[in-house]
C-alpha cells in the first residue's frame, strides 16, 4: 500500500458575531437568491432567531418559503419529506435555521432537488450506500446554528438514520459544505440545559476524537485527488483548531449551560462548535461516533428531557459521549501523548502524569464533565443492557468511514468490551 503524503485544509466561510442574523436576508440577495426555502423545526419555528431571519429576508425583499417540520435527529423518511417539499416549490436557494437536524435536513433538500439520484442510497455512506461522488455544486445555502455542537455550518456532512436498520449513517462531501455559517450567539440564548449539554458534549468528542485519529499519512494514498475523503485523519491543519476548541469548552461549557445568560460563554461555545467542525470535518471522528450510531439508531423508549421530540430519542451528543471514556481508554495506548495533551486542554495538570495513564487521565476528565452536566450515567441509563451489545457491535461495524480512523484497530470483540464498559460511566 502506498500511504498517503499529502493533506488538505477545506476551508469553511463563517461569520461570527452578536446580531449577525439580520444580516441573511442582504447576503441571499448578494448571492443572487430571490427565492429561498427557509427550513427549521417546529419548537425553533417560533422562536427569536427564525422571527429574524425571516424579517430580514422581507426586508431584502427576498421571498422565504417556510419549511418547518424537521425531525429532531432525522430519518431518511423525514429527509424524503423535506426534499418533496424543496422539489414542489420554486426555489434558487437554501437558509437552515436550527441545530445540526435542521442544518443536515437543508444539506440533503439541497443536494437531492439539484442533483437528484436514480436511487436515494446512491450518495450515501458505504457499505450502506454506493457513495457516489456529487456530480456539481449545489444551490447556496446559509447555515444558522441554534445550538453549540456539531458544527455542521462548516461540514460537508449530512446524517440521518436510515429507518429500516435502525443505524445513522450519512452523506460526506465537501460540495455539501454550507456557504456561509453565521455564528450569533444571541441564538442560543433558549437551549434548555439539557439541550446545551448535549451538543456541548459533542464539541468536546469531535476535537478529542479528530486530534487522536490515526495520521493522515497513515491512511492509502488515493489514485486521484478527488479521491481523497473529508476525513483524512489527524493532521496539523486540523490539530489547531481541536486543541482549541477544548481549551474554550473547558472554559465555557459548564458555564454556559447553567448561566444561559452568560454572553460570554455562550458566545464562545458557539465559536468552539465550529473550531471543532473545522477540525474533524478535516481530520474525521472515530470510535465515540462510530459506536453512537448504532446508540442512537436503537433505541427503545428513552426520552430526552429538554428534547421536545415525539418520538424516544437519544441525542447524538449523547449518545457519543456515553461511549468516549471506554473508547480513550482503549484507545491511549496507540499514541498517549495526544490523549495527555487533549486532557492537557480540558485543563487538567498533566505535569506529574505517566504516559501509561493517559487513557484514565483522559476519561476521569470527560466522567468529570457528564456528572456535572448531569448527563446519564452510562448506556444502561438510556435503556442498554449486556444482552444488547452484539446488536450495537453489528450496528458499528458498518461505519467503516469513521472507525477506520481509529488510532487503534478495534475487533468485533474489542467492540463488545468497549460497549461492556459504556454501559456505567462514573
Ligand atoms: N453534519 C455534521 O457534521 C454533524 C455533526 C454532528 C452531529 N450531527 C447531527 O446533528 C443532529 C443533532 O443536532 P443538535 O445537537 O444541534 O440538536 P438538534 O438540531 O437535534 O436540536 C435539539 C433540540 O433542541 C431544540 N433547539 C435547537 N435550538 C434551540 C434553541 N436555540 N432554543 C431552544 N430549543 C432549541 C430543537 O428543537 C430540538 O428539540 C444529529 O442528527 C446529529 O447526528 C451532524
Ligand atoms: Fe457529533
Amino acid at each position: 500500500m502506498l500511504h498517503e503524503y499529502a493533506f488538505e485544509m477545506a476551508a469553511s466561510n463563517v461569520r461570527f458575531g452578536a446580531g449577525v442574523t439580520r444580516e441573511v436576508g442582504q447576503d441571499l440577495k448578494d448571492l443572487g437568491v430571490r427565492r429561498a426555502l427557509v427550513m427549521t423545526d417546529p419548537v425553533v419555528a417560533r422562536l427569536a432567531p427564525m422571527t429574524t431571519a425571516l424579517q430580514s429576508l422581507a426586508d431584502a425583499g427576498v421571498t422565504a418559503i417556510v419549511y418547518e417540520r424537521v425531525r429532531v435527529e432525522p430519518t431518511d423518511v423525514s429527509f424524503h419529506d423535506a426534499i418533496d417539499f424543496a422539489r414542489a416549490h420554486d426555489i434558487d436557494g437554501f437558509v437552515a435555521v436550527g441545530g445540526g437536524s435542521v442544518i443536515d435536513t437543508a444539506k440533503a433538500a439541497n443536494l437531492y432537488t439539484t442533483h437528484p439520484p436514480a436511487d436515494f442510497l446512491d450518495y450515501v455512506n458505504a457499505p450502506i450506500g454506493k457513495a457516489m461522488p456529487v456530480p456539481g455544486p449545489v444551490k447556496p445555502l446559509i447555515a444558522i446554528p441554534t445550538t453549540a455542537g456539531t458544527g455542521s455550518e462548516t461540514t460537508g456532512v449530512s446524517i440521518f438514520d436510515l429507518t429500516a436498520m435502525h443505524a445513522k449513517t450519512g452523506i460526506a462531501s465537501r460540495r455539501l459544505k454550507p456557504t456561509l455559517g453565521l455564528l450569533d450567539p444571541e441564538n442560543t440564548r433558549t437551549m434548555p440545559p439539557q439541550v446545551a449539554a448535549s451538543s456541548g458534549l459533542d464539541i468536546l468528542s469531535h476535537a478529542i476524537e479528530s486530534f487522536t485519529a490515526l495520521p493522515y499519512s497513515d491512511r492509502p494514498r488515493p489514485d486521484r485527488p478527488a479521491l481523497r475523503p473529508a476525513y483524512q485523519g489527524s493532521n496539523p491543519i486540523s490539530d489547531v483548531w481541536s486543541l482549541q476548541a477544548l481549551r474554550m469548552v473547558a472554559r465555557s461549557l459548564v458555564r454556559a449551560v447553567e448561566d444561559p445568560g452568560n454572553d460570554e460563554a455562550r458566545a464562545e461555545m458557539i465559536l468552539a462548535a465550529s473550531y471543532a467542525g473545522v477540525g474533524f470535518g478535516n481530520a474525521g471522528v472515530h470510535l465515540p461516533h462510530g459506536m453512537s450510531y448504532p446508540v442512537s439508531g436503537k433505541v427503545r423508549d428513552y426520552r430526552a428531557p429538554g428534547y421536545a421530540a415525539d418520538h424516544p430519542l437519544v441525542p447524538h451528543g449523547m449518545s457519543v459521549i456515553l461511549n468516549a471514556p471506554a473508547v480513550f481508554r482503549f484507545t491511549a495506548a496507540a499514541n498517549p501523548g495526544r490523549h495527555l495533551l487533549a486532557a492537557e486542554a480540558l485543563g487538567v495538570d498533566i505535569s506529574q502524569v505517566r504516559e501509561a495513564d493517559a487513557g484514565p487521565v483522559l476519561a476521569d476528565r470527560i466522567t468529570w464533565f457528564m456528572e456535572r452536566l448531569r448527563v446519564p450515567n452510562g448506556l444502561r441509563a438510556v435503556g442498554y443492557t449486556s444482552s444488547d451489545i452484539p446488536a450495537l457491535v453489528e450496528g458499528t461495524l458498518p461505519q467503516h468511514r469513521v472507525t477506520k480512523l481509529s488510532p487503534r484497530p478495534a475487533t468485533p470483540d474489542d467492540l463488545a468490551a468497549l460497549f461492556e464498559h459504556a454501559l456505567t460511566a462514573y
